[in-house]
């Protein structure tokens, strides 16, 4: 049993077109039982992800697909959960995927379960102390102070604010491009029960369960070398509450995950834990292959310019 994941391939980007093709030749070159896209594979528009798609088209095995933050952002008319329920799913099942999210799957006695997860803040940087609200409107105090639309909550705060608030300039851009019914804490409850009810049904019929989710479901993943501008960005990052849940099955033995673009291996409660790490511009394959016992990462080459190691909204 061989399973192929990668994830952030962000094929709506100029410059992650060229190391996605090649890394999906990789994939196709090397072959499996099953491929996994872990999120971001592109953005708002729906073309691109077709055609991210479309470039395994020629890969043999099963192909599933978990959404990523970017691939939950809309257009003005459109809704955040219509897209992760209905239109991605949709769109994946006529490029040949799946949305593992949705559909768990248990194929040779290995259980697959996904999820986009997401983030409630559990994660962030607490040593910064900057108030909730901020992390609430994802936008950082000192972006607050200078776009009009923050004006209340930068006014609300000014006076607990300190010099250091406000050299975090950054935002998160989910605050402008997702839109969803609920808070952020109320979607990763959702996500939780959904993951937990999927654990325990594939766990059931199969003898080992790797899950799959795209934002980090454990604090030890997050970068903690990355650049002070960037500690902001911390918070969305994942949720405690999903490793909590992934380490309650007695069956799990993997968890691969993306979004910090910082790639990781850990082994946490028993459980090897793998951040796949793929940037805008360098693509990483992760080759897990059950039958000999041993994962190994390939990377799939891509000679540009120095490797990003910093996620963007
Ligand atoms: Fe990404
Ligand atoms: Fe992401």
């Amino acid at each position: 049993m061989r399973i192929l994941i990668t994830a952030d391939l962000h094929y709506d980007i100029a410059r992650s077109r060229e190391p996605t093709e090649a890394l999906a030749r990789r994939a196709i070159e090397t072959g499996g039982d099953c491929l996994v896209l872990v999120g971001d594979s592109a953005g708002r528009a729906i073309g691109p992800l077709r055609a991210c798609l479309r470039l395994f088209a020629d890969f043999s095995g099963r192909k599933l697909l978990v959404p990523g933050n970017h691939c939950l952002w809309c257009n003005p008319d459109e809704d955040s959960l219509d897209r992760y329920e209905r239109i991605l799913p949709a769109a994946a099942w006529e490029e040949g995927f799946a949305v593992l999210d949705h559909e768990p799957v248990v194929c040779d006695g290995v259980g697959l379960v996904g999820s986009v997860g997401w983030y409630d803040y559990s994660l962030r940087d607490h040593s910064l102390d900057i108030p909730l609200p901020f992390y609430e409107a994802k936008v950082s105090p000192g972006a607050a102070a200078r776009l009009d639309e923050h004006d209340d909550l930068f006014d609300a705060h000014r006076h607990t604010l300190t010099d250091r608030h406000l050299t975090f300039g950054a935002r998160w851009m989910d605050g402008v491009h997702v839109r969803l019914p609920f808070t952020d804490e109320q979607f990763v409850d959702l996500l939780a029960h959904k993951l937990a009810r999927q654990l325990a049904d594939v766990s059931a019929r199969s003898d080992r369960v790797v899950a799959l989710l795209h934002h980090l479901p454990f604090e030890r993943l997050v970068p903690d070398s990355r650049p002070e501008r960037l500690a902001f960005a911390a918070a969305y990052m994942g949720a405690r509450r999903f490793g909590e849940v992934l380490l309650a099955c007695d069956k799990l033995t993997h968890v691969y995950c993306g979004h910090s673009h910082w790639p990781a291996r850990r082994r946490i409660g028993g459980v090897k834990v793998v951040n796949i790490g793929s940037t805008y511009t360098h693509k990483h394959l992760e080759v897990l292959d059950l039958v000999a016992g041993r994962c190994e990462s390939v990377r799939a080459s891509t000679a540009r310019s120095q490797p990003e190691t910093a996620p963007r909204g």
